[in-house]
């Protein structure tokens, strides 16, 4: 079954001195989710912002907010973060050796439980905790940085990721470098919810957003 295409335009690339009132347009402007990029300096070679900031920004909008957890180890931090307000919580799969065990406490915490996979790591890995997830997320550049470039070969893991999906309820996200001239290849994949950054905070027209996400909703496959 095909599930809803999800626009999940990256904070990374908003205004930092401005969140708040940022993410209150893109919503307006009509994103699906927020997704908010933690880094920690450790597993990624940058660092950005806790739970202080995410409970911050819950004042301003109802939308999904779609936290990608680039951090190691994850685990003491998930009720801080369930806490703060993220809806959808994700982990990467490289960030600890029990994946098993941060989806169920994500779960357990009542949210929705996702993997990340960098480009580097197989399919393969997640195989055995597929019921055990509600998203799972493609990175589609080295995580880190926004406004990188589009990792081609990730487009086949994009679509194993697929087909182990199947009928499950699972969302299937792709993260970094997508553009209205990378979201045909990724949807034709079976991808549906787009994170980005660069192509919609970089691309605002008269201090809207709604023609870049216009832009990626036009060009799915
Ligand atoms: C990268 C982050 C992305 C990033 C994407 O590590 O996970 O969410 O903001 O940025 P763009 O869309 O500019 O590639
Ligand atoms: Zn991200």
């Amino acid at each position: 079954m095909k599930r809803p295409l999800r626009i999940a335009p990256s904070i990374l690339s908003a205004d930092f001195s401005n969140l708040g009132e940022d993410v209150r347009k893109v919503v307006d402007d009509g994103a699906d989710w927020v997704h908010l990029d933690i880094m920690d300096g450790h597993f990624v070679p940058n660092i950005t912002f806790g739970p202080p900031v995410v409970k911050a920004l819950r004042r301003h909008t109802d939308a999904v907010f779609d936290c990608h957890l680039m951090i190691a180890p994850a685990d003491p931090y998930l009720e801080a973060f369930a806490k703060a307000g993220c809806d959808i919580i994700t982990v990467h799969e490289e960030a600890g050796p029990h994946l098993h065990r941060s989806l169920q406490t994500i779960r357990n915490l009542g949210k929705k439980a996702g993997v990340a996979l960098n480009p580097a790591t197989p399919v393969s890995m997640i195989e055995h905790v597929i019921d055990d997830l509600d998203l799972i997320l493609i990175m589609t550049v080295n995580p880190g940085f926004g406004g990188q470039k589009f990792i081609p070969a990730t487009l086949r893991k994009i679509e194993q990721a697929h087909a182990l999906i199947g009928d499950r309820p699972i969302d299937l996200e792709v993260d970094g470098g997508i553009a209205p001239d990378t979201v045909g290849a990724v949807t034709k994949a079976g991808a549906n919810a787009l994170v980005a950054g660069s192509a919609i905070f970089g691309k605002a027209e008269q201090g809207s957003y709604r023609a870049p996400m216009e832009a990626l909703r036009a060009a799915e496959e």
